[in-house]
């Protein structure tokens, strides 16, 4: 592995592939990678990546010293890299500029018999995800990894400047949240067996009656044995709950939520969206996503599944009474332009400490949030039982162990109130939002049913 020596350059400004176009006819430097090179003749043109964007050099032979013309040439793929060049702004390139190259200084040289795995050929999803730190390089892998930057962080800003309270729940708990088939269990020392929390729900239910709005965003866990293009094993989930607050109040939050993350991707990644997806569709289709967002009964999405049905549209009937299945929420999202909220689903389907609806008691007061373009399930909330007996008898009913949730149960015994939250999986929100085909290629390293490595 040789670091070829080169002259110095007289020194330039070290700036970034993004905030290239501020130094307009200059020479600066980059410090990056190389990415692909393609030769034509006595021309040379060399892309490079910094961890910004790309952009192409031109380096014709006669412009540089020899020494220089040499080492580009026989460079090899992902080698690192310090550029010096002078910017151009070209309209047909993809950054608007340009960088024709005077000098380079290779930092590591990717041996000729070694050389990186991932080129631009088709590679199957498997191979990618084996090689994923360092599929992660390529230019649209990295403008999802940008853009899911930028979701964590709006969705923070935006509880953060509404006087929400963060507040961390635990990971290792003694108890289910949402269902005890999904569980990753192990031994607690002396107390028995744990669990990797499902969903922070339940203890931001007790800090939410200490401090009124709270949230917490963490890592969450679920033993998925379903190998679907939603589920991943651990996910991040951001959950806001709130004290005094009732569906309706809910289902505004989740609204006005979603549209100022869209709107936050769209302040800053017009050009990643492209990247990703190769055209300006996605970011006129994310322009729709205005608050206020369509909202239906789960009795009335059942009903728009019975006409669809019978009129040939899909292809199994939805039993009035089951959940959706991810078909039925395909089509029922399809039928609009931003997400919908669909509420009072069975309380029968759903999670054993949501309120039932006053004036159907077999209906939960809960909303699931379809995102467009059969993304299916994005946001997950209800109001919360607020009733003592009641929350016992569910609990039981649930074949919960009731000495687990005795502090829980405290909650009602104690200034109990109508309560409301929800749960957003940040890779499905990204997933949606890049119009990706999997969550796998939504975070850093997927966990999956199939796959721990790397
Ligand atoms: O609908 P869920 O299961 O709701 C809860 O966990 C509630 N306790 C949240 C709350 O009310 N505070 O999950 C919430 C969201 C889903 O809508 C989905 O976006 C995501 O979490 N999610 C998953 N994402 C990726 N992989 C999985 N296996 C997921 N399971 C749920
Ligand atoms: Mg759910």
């Amino acid at each position: 592995m040789s670091t070829a020596a080169l002259p110095e350059t007289p020194a330039a400004p070290l700036t970034t592939i993004r905030d290239i176009g501020q130094h307009e006819g200059q020479s600066i430097q980059l410090r990056g990678w190389l990415y692909n090179l393609r030769a034509s003749g006595k021309l040379l043109f060399p892309i490079f990546r910094d961890g910004s964007g790309t952009i192409q050099g031109i380096v014709p032979k006669a412009a540089v010293p020899p020494e220089v013309f040499e080492t580009l040439k026989n460079l090899t793929l992902e080698s690192s890299v310090t550029v010096t060049g002078k910017v151009r702004a070209d309209t047909r390139a993809p950054s608007g500029y340009e960088l024709d190259v005077e000098n380079i200084h290779v930092t590591q040289r990717v041996p000729d018999d070694q050389p990186f795995p991932i080129t631009l050929k088709e590679h199957g999803p498997d191979f990618l995800m084996e090689r994923r730190h360092l599929w992660m390089r390529t230019p649209r892998q990295s403008s999802i990894l940008r853009i899911r930057a930028t979701v964590m962080r709006a969705a923070q800003e935006f509880f953060d400047t509404q006087d929400f309270i963060r507040t961390d729940p635990p990971i290792l708990t003694p108890a289910a949240c949402e269902g005890t088939s999904e569980l990753f269990e192990m031994k607690y020392f002396d107390e028995g067996n744990a669990y990797l929390t499902q969903s922070g729900q339940l203890y931001i239910e007790a800090t939410a009656l200490a401090l009124g709005k709270v949230y917490s965003f963490g890592p969450t866990f679920r033993a998925e044995k379903s190998k679907t293009r939603r589920h991943l094993t651990e996910f991040w989930m951001i959950e806001p709950e709130v004290a005094y607050a009732g569906l309706d109040d809910l289902m505004l939050l989740a609204e006005n939520f979603l549209a100022h993350i869209v709107n936050r991707v769209l302040d800053t990644h017009r050009a990643d969206l492209k990247t990703i997806t190769g055209s300006e569709e996605k970011a006129a289709r994310l322009e729709k996503i205005q608050a206020p967002f369509p909202r239906l009964t789960y009795d009335e999405a059942h009903k728009m599944l019975e006409d669809a049905h019978s009129k040939g549209l899909i292809e199994h009937p939805h039993t009035y009474g089951d959940d959706f299945g991810a078909p039925d929420e395909t089509y029922i999202s399809n039928q609009f332009d931003r997400p919908v909220m669909v509420h009072r689903y069975p309380a029968e389907v759903k999670a054993f400490y949501m309120q039932p609806d006053p004036e159907d008691p077999t209906k939960a007061l809960c909303v699931d949030v379809l995102a467009p373009e059969g993304y299916g399930e994005i946001i997950g909330g209800s109001q919360r039982i607020d009733s003592y007996d009641l929350l016992r008898q569910r609990i039981l009913d649930h074949n919960l162990p009731l000495e687990s949730f005795e502090w829980y149960l405290d909650l009602r015994k104690y200034g109990s109130v109508p309560h409301s939250g929800f749960g957003m999986g940040i890779e499905r929100c990204v997933a949606w939002i890049c119009g990706l085909e999997h969550v796998r290629e939504t975070i850093p390293f997927a966990r999956t049913l199939n796959r721990i490595y790397p």
